[in-house]
């Protein structure tokens, strides 16, 4: 793509930009929908419904990932690889918000630092694949692609993409939200009640001595500070929580892009930060195009392929104006290459003094299928690569600023190893993603209590 590199003011819409302006660019992993009358109806509709989140959220989000990107706050991105709408009910998406709730308590208590959670969720309906059909007995149908657009049964009438499965995206994601909201808001967040968030098994967990032990030691500063202070910590009381999706189907995202009033600029209002994946960052392809000109903040996946001078490129063309917070790079290198390539992607970033927020995903670049021919990843890769990463970063006078991992709050037996002790022979016990493997409760809380180490602000 021929973007312009010339610098833009913040805000500002990028001249020859505009919601649509992708389309004639080529756009990967898109689903070809049988009826294109259906889908002009669908994306109308969606035009007109109202937005998921407002500019106030965003922008506030973009303040917080732009302390991060100084190195005062920190990323914890974290949920399902993919959605369900079977999973929009109210104990799985209690389950979500609690162990996002837990590991960020921990790492502010361990990192001393403010954490922002974006959650994988209230849209993350729509996934690449590495492959456009599938085959069964004979039979080859279009792959499943995420429940917005077809579904995973394998039946022609399931995997034809179906344009009303959007309206139920944004259906779902508008429900889930309001969960959030209403849960966060009625005090489930509150520091002074943490047993809101106890999962069933948290008992059963290696982590949970270490866990309860510091949920009291917070609940003992709490109470000392506000018999100190004569006044109840309110502020505490309030927690944010911001969502993200892969934005990949385009149409859909274009729809949700909207200008609100008193400000500058598209908003793209189905989600606070949508992210490019690793499949659909081609420099003249439709992703980038469309992302250029969104004001939201936004994230790129980068993997073991992407050069120095196209990490450069991306951020040139996708935050001209260098605004800190606007461009965050989920870097997921895997644990046996982050040691060759990250340090020259650091080093050239640097040396052009681009603002960038450096967020480690530990777990696409460390997928592998075991010998019975089931995609897992392990524990031990998982760490290293975080571990790695912290270095490296810090070495190029950088530094880690968040982490995005597939979790779930419940004990599945996706992912290996961990102290729980995962074995190959547990993953057939309770597997239960679609597609990527997520790490379990006690791996996520093993993951966040080994973080302090790597971040931690001296003091
Ligand atoms: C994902 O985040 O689920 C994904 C597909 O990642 P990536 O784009 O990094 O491969
Ligand atoms: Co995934």
């Amino acid at each position: 793509m021929k973007t312009s590199l010339a610098t833009t003011a913040t805000g500002e819409t990028p001249a020859s930009w505009s919601p649509e302006s992708w389309q004639p660019r080529p756009a990967a992993q898109q689903p070809v929908y049988p009826d294109p009358v259906l889908v002009r109806g669908v994306l109308a509709k969606l035009g007109r419904l109202p937005p998921l989140v407002t500019s106030w959220e965003i922008e506030n989000l973009k303040q917080q990932l732009a302390a991060a990107t100084r190195g005062e706050w920190f990323l914890l991105q974290g949920g399902d690889c993919s959605e369900s709408f079977d999973d929009c009910e109210s104990d799985a998406i209690a389950s979500k918000l609690k162990i996002l709730l837990q590991m960020s308590l921990v790492l502010v208590q361990g990192a001393r630092k403010r954490v922002i959670r974006i959650g994988r969720f209230a849209g993350q309906y729509a996934k690449p694949r590495s492959a456009d059909t599938e085959t069964k007995g004979g039979l080859t149908l279009p792959c499943y692609r995420g429940d917005m657009i077809n579904q995973s049964g394998f039946s022609a009438a399931e995997r034809t993409p179906d344009p009303s499965l959007m309206l139920r995206a944004y259906e779902r994601s508008g429900l889930t939200i309001n969960f959030i909201r209403a849960l966060i808001e009625g005090g489930f967040a509150d520091l002074h009640h943490p047993e809101n968030w106890n999962l069933g098994f948290v008992g059963n967990s290696p982590h949970a001595a270490e866990y309860t032990q510091l949920v009291h030691s917070i609940g003992e500063s709490l109470r000392f500070m506000e018999t100190l202070t004569g006044c109840v910590l309110a502020d505490i009381n309030r927690v944010d929580f911001f969502t993200s999706h892969e934005g990949l189907h385009l149409p859909y995202e274009q729809a949700q892009t909207r200008r609100v009033p008193r400000r500058e600029g598209w908003y793209n209002l189905s989600t606070h930060f949508p992210w490019i994946g690793e499949r659909t960052r081609a420099m003249d392809g439709a992703h980038i195009e469309y992302f250029r000109g969104i004001v939201n903040p936004i994230g790129v996946k980068i993997g073991p392929s992407v050069t120095p001078d196209e990490a450069l490129e991306l951020s040139l063309a996708l935050n001209p104006a260098n605004e800190p917070g606007r461009l965050t790079f989920i870097h997921r290198l895997g644990a046996a290459k982050v040691e060759s390539r990250l340090p020259a992607l650091v080093d050239a970033i640097q040396r052009h003094g681009r603002q960038i927020l450096w967020c480690c995903d530990p777990m696409h670049g460390n997928t592998e299928t075991t010998a019975d021919g089931i995609k897992t990843r392990r524990f031990e890769n998982i760490r290293r690569e975080l571990e790695l990463s912290a270095r490296i970063l810090a070495d190029c006078g950088g530094h880690l600023g968040g982490v995005h991992f597939e979790l779930t709050g419940d004990n599945v037996t996706e992912c290996v190893g961990g102290a729980a002790g995962v074995t190959e022979a547990d993953l057939k016990r309770d597997y239960r993603s679609q597609l990527d493997p997520r790490l379990n409760y006690d791996q996520a809380m093993e993951l966040a209590l080994f973080l302090p180490s790597l971040i931690r602000r001296p003091g």
